[in-house]
């Protein structure tokens, strides 16, 4: 019985060495056809592979019923792969265009001969969803290779070309490609040409050992050399043997051991463009040239890169760059620009540091509010705070009604947007400055908007975004901030504040109801009926500047949308109808607003008023989440800037 923990590792250890000992296939080419007897998906190209094993982790279709789906994509029923959904957020066009360039490569399509390029602003994510497109890889089922090739390459490539027409009839898979010079020397070397005795392996991919995964780093024009492509002759056997002797060949370049699986550009147009023709024939001829004086080398792998805007057009611009142009498929990657998946970009990021403050409601809420308004193109139809909340798929009420726009079409008069603005990292550095500032290791979102108005004006040049942000910070968050903490701290004080909005909906429904067919409303205490109560209900309309006569529309818009919503079965609440939601919010608001006025000013508090708002003070600890520093700081916001005036 283990009983300490290294005996519990080794023992782990152990275990692990065994399973991997198991898995691992040794055999010769008749070994190798047994396997593909059983499964002749088993040579599959690098496309296929890697769209297979992204595939693997399960695919969920948007369904239209789903409401984010069904505000924000409309008719698109975009597929959604589980394999990037706990990790990427608000990201799902870019990703299934990605995956749909996948898709068609695997079918051998023209895109199985193009680089596929993510474009994107700095911290949109491209590098971190190129290190999980690799890892996807990783975790997928090892390959089948000849033992020894330095690039794993293919054991049905010892199947001569003579042939190969009759393998293909008699299992059904199409062989592509011819072996490697260092195969073939070994071939005639040590095994007399008999192919059939050429051992073959498995071996699983891995990023770090360099096993189907080649990276090429952006390279300065000194050091660009493009050996880091397609490897070396090794100096010091030259003398050894003959110049043109395949043993001499170091063949780990980049598309070396990139073959079966993918190689990454980084930054891939920070190199010179020599250096990139040979990733151009490596996409379209399906090889690399081979170092010293060799035969093009087959290579068989998914080629991705990426950059950033700035770079590309400054590619794009020169017109000798075409051909290779003609060869890209670009996907852009943006920013995200929907403010509930932007939040779960920082907790993420915070769940992966050493982060261990006290972040306090709404404080993320805040910071993503402002990345995507800076990410946000102007619009002819809404204001930016509008076209936010649209796009995160929020009734937006306007005259008593919710607000209808299209979102698709915002989203044609903003062609390219989310690939400008505040990036990610700007937003992740201000919580860690806020963090650190604070005495009280927390941060808030008073907190976390003063930094940010210091981080705009110490990093933003560009003078028209600079004031564009600050306008952001200063006005429009100030006063939707307002709005919410009002919001929260009336909800602290009312006691059983959904029951009481409750009541209020159906007493207000009730008499809405009785108006609009002229009929009476029974009352509760007296059991008498009555008329409709035209004071009560305008004490609601009123409070979303429903005046006069649009009050009967408004009393037959609701009467109509709740009877319809009950007779379609479904369950109609309080909440049920943004415009009367806000209407009873706003009124239960005014209903404390005195006493939050007097409660919160700590100067003027009584003894009962002391009760009251110790009673308030524990609420947001205890429902909402502050702890007892920052339910203080932002009560004490509240309290200056909420009720000042009035
Ligand atoms: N939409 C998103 N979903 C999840 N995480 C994201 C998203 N956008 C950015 N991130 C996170 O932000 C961080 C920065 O992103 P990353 O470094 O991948 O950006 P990049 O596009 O490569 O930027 P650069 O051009 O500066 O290299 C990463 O940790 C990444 O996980
Ligand atoms: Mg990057």
């Amino acid at each position: 019985m283990p009983n300490n923990k290294s005996d519990k590792f080794f023992k782990l250890v152990g275990k692990h060495r065994e399973t991997k000992k198991k898995q691992k296939f040794l055999g010769v080419l008749k070994d190798y056809l047994l396997v593909l007897e059983k499964d002749k998906g088993i040579p599959k190209l690098a496309h296929k592979r890697l769209f297979d094993s992204i595939s693997s982790h399960g695919i969920t279709k948007m369904q239209k019923s789903e409401e984010r789906c069904n505000k924000l994509f409309g008719s698109e029923e975009l597929k959604k792969y589980d394999y990037f959904t706990s990790k990427f957020f608000g990201m799902e066009r870019s990703l299934a265009k990605i995956m749909r360039f996948l898709r068609s490569a695997s079918l051998k399509g023209e895109e199985s001969r193009q680089v596929l390029l993510l474009l994107g602003p700095v911290g949109a994510g491209k590098s971190a969803l190129m290190e999980h497109i690799k890892s996807a890889l990783e975790s997928s089922d090892p390959m089948y290779h000849i033992d020894g090739c330095p690039i794993h390459e293919e054991p049905l490539h010892l199947i001569p070309r003579s042939l190969r027409k009759d393998f293909e009839d008699l299992y059904g898979i199409k062989i592509e490609g011819d072996l490697c010079p260092v195969c073939r020397f070994r071939l005639k070397d040590e095994f007399d040409n008999d192919y059939t005795a050429m051992p073959i392996t498995q071996s699983s991919f891995s990023v770090r050992g360099r096993r189907g995964v080649g990276v090429v780093p952006p390279m300065d024009a000194n050091s660009q050399d493009v050996t880091v492509l397609v490897g070396s002759e090794d100096i010091s056997k030259l003398d050894m043997y003959p110049e043109d002797d395949p043993r001499v060949l170091s063949l780990n370049g980049a598309f070396n051991v990139g073959n079966r699986g993918i190689v990454e550009f980084v930054e891939v147009f920070k190199n010179e463009i020599e250096f990139l023709h040979t990733m151009i024939t490596a996409t379209q001829e399906k090889s690399v040239p081979s170092p010293g004086k060799g035969p093009m080398i087959y290579f068989d792998g998914v080629i991705l890169a990426h950059c950033n805007e700035a770079e590309w057009n400054k590619f794009k611009s020169e017109n000798t760059n075409e051909a290779i142009l003609d060869r890209i498929v670009r996907v852009n990657v943006p920013y995200c620009l929907e403010v509930s998946e932007e939040k779960k970009i920082y907790k993420k990021l915070l769940g992966l540091s050493d982060f261990d403050g006290h972040i306090a409601p709404h404080t993320l809420e805040i910071a993503s509010m402002f990345a995507v308004l800076s990410r946000l193109h102007l619009s002819n139809k809404v204001d930016a705070l509008t076209k936010m909340k649209l796009y995160d798929g929020k009734d937006v009420i306007e005259k008593g009604t919710v607000k209808k726009i299209d979102i698709n079409d915002l989203r044609d008069e903003a062609r390219d947007e989310g690939m400008t603005g505040i990036s990610t990292r700007f937003i992740m550095k201000a919580i860690d400055s806020a963090l650190s500032d604070s005495e009280k290791n927390m941060v808030t979102p008073v907190s976390i908007r003063d930094t940010l108005i210091k981080q705009v004006k110490d990093q933003i040049v560009v003078e028209d975004d600079r004031n564009r942000y600050l306008d952001f910070l200063g006005k429009t968050l100030h006063e939707e901030y307002l709005n919410i903490l009002e919001k929260e701290i009336t909800k602290a004080f009312v006691s059983a504040y959904d029951e009481q909005a409750e009541a209020l909906f159906n007493n207000y429904l009730d008499h809405a109801e009785a108006y609009v067919n002229m009929s009476t409303v029974k009352d509760n205490v007296t059991n008498e009926e009555i008329q409709p109560d035209e004071k009560f209900m305008a004490s609601i309309e009123e409070q979303i500047g429903i005046v006069g006569t649009s009050r009967e529309n408004f009393r037959v818009d609701i009467t109509a949308f709740m009877f319809s919503k009950l007779r379609r079965g479904e369950k109609v609440d309080w909440k049920s109808y943004a415009p009367l939601k806000e209407a009873i919010e706003s009124k239960l608001t005014s209903s404390v607003k005195q006493i939050s006025r007097i409660v919160t000013k700590s100067k003027s508090r009584d003894k009962k008023q002391q009760g009251k708002y110790n009673e308030m003070v524990e609420t947001l600890i205890k429902e909402y989440g502050y702890n007892e520093e920052s339910a203080e700081e932002v009560i004490k916001f509240a309290a200056n800037n909420l009720w000042r005036d009035s």
